[in-house]
């Protein structure tokens, strides 16, 4: 466990209050009006972001319990889903602001867009069949049964968080912006490595390991045994090249080049992180099977090393 730096300590500290994960810009927050979420359903045409209700407004009684609980899964993972978690990560690490933050894949955003077929799998999947998919990969764990409290939480927390969405639309900052984002020029390891020292070794370490402080993450882990596996979204090129440019360095999101964030995802994906749970027993016929595309570099050499041969273990 190395110990924070003070610098260090002042920068997450601004950082944490720009992005709005305090108790006083939740003030903020709350102090807009709530249109949204009191507005006639008329659906509206798409133009202007969505914005969730106020955490101020999580109503009293069982359902804002189930409520509260599903935040404290998301934004704790490791704390309130322990059995279910096999890495240092919470969902909120990925889906920043407790879930709230356009352009990284907000809860607001998913809800209304499932049930939807998913490539990944060949068939339909409910809201529930994907946060499973989560577990599986980017908390490189187990998934929780649908019918678990843990789900039911993580479900209601969404629902309430897009209440007034309409549904069966794609919301403006759903996601991660990858629509059309392209480099100019193929993504390359060198330079990323480059881009990684300048602007995000500070924070996530040269080793990529992030920072703990008394065993709790305060900066997660990019790739080794304590980040997702071979197997999460994040670690294609292209959903970590869109993450990257909306939210990354934190708190000075699209601050990043399109090629610095192209060459930085490439970098972080080109390391070591955990098996794949749907491997095999043979590298190139997982890589066939589930990784055949130019954005997963799983089961292909750079820099001397084939990929997904030496994974991290936890
Ligand atoms: C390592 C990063 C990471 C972590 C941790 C993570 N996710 Fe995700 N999640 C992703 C990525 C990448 C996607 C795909 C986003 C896309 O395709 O635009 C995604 C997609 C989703 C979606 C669908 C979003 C949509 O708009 O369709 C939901 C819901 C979701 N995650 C829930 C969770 C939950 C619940 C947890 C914690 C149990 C979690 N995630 C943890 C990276 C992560
Ligand atoms: C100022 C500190 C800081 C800097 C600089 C920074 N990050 Fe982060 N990063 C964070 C924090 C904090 C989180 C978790 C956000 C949360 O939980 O709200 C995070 C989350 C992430 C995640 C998703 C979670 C995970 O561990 O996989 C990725 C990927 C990531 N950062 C990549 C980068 C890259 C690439 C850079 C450089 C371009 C970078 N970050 C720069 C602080 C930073």
């Amino acid at each position: 466990m190395k110990s924070l730096p003070g610098a260090l300590a002042l920068i997450l500290a601004a950082a944490v209050v720009s992005s709005g994960c305090t108790p006083s810009s939740a003030d903020t927050v709350a102090a807009q009006p709530a249109a949204a979420s009191t507005a006639a359903p008329a659906p509206a045409p798409m133009a202007a972001s969505f914005v969730p209700p106020p955490e101020a407004a999580i109503p009293a009684g069982p359902l804002g319990e189930v409520i509260r609980q599903g935040r404290a899964i998301f934004t704790d993972t490791p704390t309130h889903a322990r059995a279910y978690v096999g890495n240092d990560l919470s969902c909120s690490n990925c889906h920043l602001d407790a879930g709230r933050q356009a352009n990284s894949a907000p809860l607001w955003g998913a809800y209304g867009l499932y049930p939807q077929y998913r490539k990944k799998n060949g068939r339909v999947n409910t809201l529930g069949e994907r946060m499973q998919g989560c577990f599986r990969y980017s908390m490189n764990g187990k998934a929780p049964a649908l019918d678990s409290a843990e789900m039911v939480a993580l479900e209601t927390y969404a629902w309430w968080m897009a209440k007034g969405a309409p549904v069966g639309v794609a919301l403006k900052g759903a996601g991660y912006p990858k629509q059309g984002f392209k480099p100019p020029r193929p993504p390359d390891y060198a330079r990323g490595e480059q881009v990684y020292a300048k602007n995000c070794a500070l924070c996530h370490g040269s080793d990529g390991q992030g920072q703990q402080v008394a065993g709790r993450n305060v900066f997660p882990p990019l790739w080794g045994p304590q980040s997702f596996n071979w197997g999460a979204g994040m670690h294609q090129i292209d959903n970590a090249a869109a993450f990257i440019k909306a939210n990354m360095p934190f708190s000075r999101g699209d601050t990043l080049s399109a090629q610095d964030a192209w060459d930085v995802a490439m970098f972080m994906d080109a390391h070591e992180r955990p098996q794949d749970p749907r491997y095999g027993g043979d590298l190139s016929e997982t890589r066939r099977k589930y990784h055949d595309s130019p954005m997963s570099l799983y089961g292909t050499e750079v820099n001397g090393h084939l990929l997904g041969s030496s994974p991290a273990r936890p």
